[in-house]
């Protein structure tokens, strides 16, 4: 048997602190710790995230090694979120794999947060077939991607101003329904009616999306109808919920059918935090099925942020000899 590559994945990018084992490219731990203090702010507050994961580092990290039932001594190298992210929040993670390489002799690897996303798709059995179409959506990007192999990624098409996760967060905190805001948005509408209420759509040139506008149509809408009746959020809230999220949901799946048709694949796939809504993965199975390509929508634990994806996608680019200095810095926006 060849030596193992046994890889040990570090995410603190955002308000997860997360800590993953990968061996030989199989998973064989993950740990997450959400941060609950947020929760009272209504969004996360950079400094409380980082405070956070200073304390949570070392539990996480030592759960996921126990759990993967290996010895530190055993760990090939390090693979850390780099960016983007929270600059208070990325430090830490950075920091904290330094620190453990430097007293354990071994290499490290850094991470792109948002392509790590795209190749969570790859981690499962049913992994999509390359070249294929990506749609990343999470709290800070809204991404569409030609996905060549590991290591190309073409970008297609962004947000040209609110991420869709953003979006669907603003929303929640109008309609008072606190934070995380995307989940708990997505189980209001699951008992509304999505045809309710129509909310105006962006008319966006090309592959590009655009989210504020629906935002600000949704708050002036909400404005309007509570001057008149005080109560309207509360006796409409499943309706104004489904009909959000479908609007919502109507502009990302429009794109990647646009997509489509200009970038034919046999495949398409769906990564970050958003990709865990239920309408967006139930409309996505759609899509593929009506136009008869393979669809891949990763396990929910892998949809929003944790450290099997930077541990797994840290192991290809391991291979492929990508190493990070003890100098490596983080970086807060897209690299
Ligand atoms: O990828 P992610 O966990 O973190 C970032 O890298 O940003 O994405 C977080 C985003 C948040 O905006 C959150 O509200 C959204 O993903 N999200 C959802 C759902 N679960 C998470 N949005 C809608 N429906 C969901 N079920
Ligand atoms: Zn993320």
């Amino acid at each position: 048997m060849g030596k193992q590559i046994i890889i040990l994945g570090i995410e603190s990018s955002c308000d997860e602190t997360a800590a993953s084992v990968c061996i030989n490219g199989n998973i064989v731990s993950n740990s997450v710790q959400s941060q609950q203090i947020h929760s009272a702010y209504g969004g996360v507050v950079p400094e409380l995230a980082s405070r956070a994961h200073d304390r949570n580092i070392v539990p996480v990290v030592h759960k996921s090694i126990q759990e993967a039932n290996i010895h530190k001594n055993q760990i090939t190298a390090i693979a850390f979120t780099q960016g983007p992210g929270l600059m208070g929040s990325l430090l830490v993670g950075v920091n904290f794999a330094k620190a453990m390489a430097l007293a354990n002799g071994i290499a490290m690897v850094g991470v792109d947060h948002m392509k790590a996303h795209i190749y969570a798709n790859c981690i499962s059995m049913e992994a999509p077939i390359f070249p294929f179409l990506c749609l990343t959506a999470s709290g800070g990007h809204t991404h569409l991607h030609l996905v060549h192999d590991y290591f190309r990624a073409e970008l297609l098409g962004q947000t040209i101003d609110d991420a869709v996760g953003e979006a669907f967060d603003k929303a929640a905190k109008l309609l008072g329904l606190g934070y995380p805001g995307g989940p708990l948005l997505d189980k209001m509408a699951v008992q509304g009616d999505s045809t309710k209420y129509t909310f105006s759509k962006p008319r966006v040139p090309g592959l590009d999306f655009s989210f504020s506008g629906v935002k600000t149509s949704f708050l002036y809408f909400l404005k309007s109808r509570l001057e008149k009746e005080p109560d309207f959020v509360a006796r409409n809230l499943h309706d104004l919920c489904a009909s959000y999220q479908q609007t919502l949901i109507d502009i990302v799946v429009d794109k990647v059918e646009k997509a489509m048709v200009d970038f034919p694949t046999k495949c398409i796939a769906l990564a970050g935090g958003v990709s865990a809504n239920s309408l967006l993965r139930k409309s996505f199975l759609e899509l593929g099925k009506s136009k008869g390509v393979k669809v891949c929508i990763p396990p929910l634990e892998y949809c929003t942020d944790n450290a099997a994806m930077i541990a797994f996608y840290g192991f290809h680019l391991y291979q492929a000899g990508v190493r990070a200095p003890q100098d490596a810095v983080p970086y807060t926006t897209m690299s």
